[in-house]
C-alpha cells in the first residue's frame, strides 16, 4: 500500500467515532487486537479501503504495510466494496483435488461476474479463498456465513438461484 496522506473525507465521522470508542475500550497490545479492530471496522463501513486502513494504523501506532499485510492475507477481509452475499470458494488441496475449480467457474458463469468483483446487481462478490479447515467437507463454499459441503458443480445453479430470489 502505498503511504499516502491520510483522507478521511470519504470516511463516515459517526463510524469512526464508533470506532474511536471501540479501540478505546481494549486493552493489551495493540498488534495483538488489530485483527479485532479491524474485525469491527469492516462491520461498521462493510469494506476496508485503504484510507480506512491507514486511519487503523495511526490509531495502533502500526505501519500502513503491517495493516495491509493482515487485510490481505484473510480472505474474510475485503478491501473493495462486496455484494449482499460473499461466494467464497475454498482453493486449498483437499478442495481443488475434488474440483473446486469447475464449482468456480461454475458459480462465476452463472452470477455472470468475475472473481472479486460485485456483480452489477449489487447481489454477490465470489472470491477463492485458502482452506478454511473443514477440508473433511470438500470442496467446501461459503455464502456469508453460511457453509456449504460436498459441492458438485451440478449443485451450484440451485444454491445460487436461491440467493439469487434475495433467500
Ligand atoms: S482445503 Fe478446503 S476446507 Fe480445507
Amino acid at each position: 500500500m502505498k503511504n499516502k496522506i491520510l483522507d478521511m473525507s470519504s470516511l463516515d465521522r459517526n463510524l469512526l467515532d464508533q470506532l474511536d470508542a471501540y479501540v478505546a475500550s481494549l486493552e493489551g497490545d495493540n498488534e495483538e487486537n488489530l485483527i479485532h479492530v479491524l474485525h469491527r471496522a469492516q462491520a461498521l463501513f462493510g469494506h476496508l479501503p485503504h484510507n480506512l486502513q491507514l486511519y487503523v494504523a495511526r490509531m495502533l501506532n502500526l505501519s500502513g504495510a503491517k495493516v495491509n499485510g493482515v487485510v490481505t492475507f484473510y480472505s474474510f477481509f475485503n478491501e473493495e466494496p462486496t455484494g449482499k452475499y460473499v461466494v467464497s470458494v475454498c482453493m486449498g488441496t483437499a478442495c481443488f483435488v475434488k474440483g473446486a475449480d469447475k464449482v468456480l467457474q461454475k458459480i462465476l458463469e452463472l452470477i455472470g461476474t468475475e472473481k472479486n468483483a460485485m456483480s452489477e446487481d449489487g447481489l454477490f462478490t465470489v472470491k477463492d479463498v485458502r482452506c478454511i479447515g473443514a477440508c473433511g467437507l470438500a470442496p467446501v463454499v461459503t455464502i456469508n456465513d453460511k457453509v456449504y459441503g460436498k459441492v458438485q458443480v451440478g449443485d451450484v445453479e440451485s444454491l445460487i438461484n436461491r440467493y439469487k430470489g434475495g433467500q
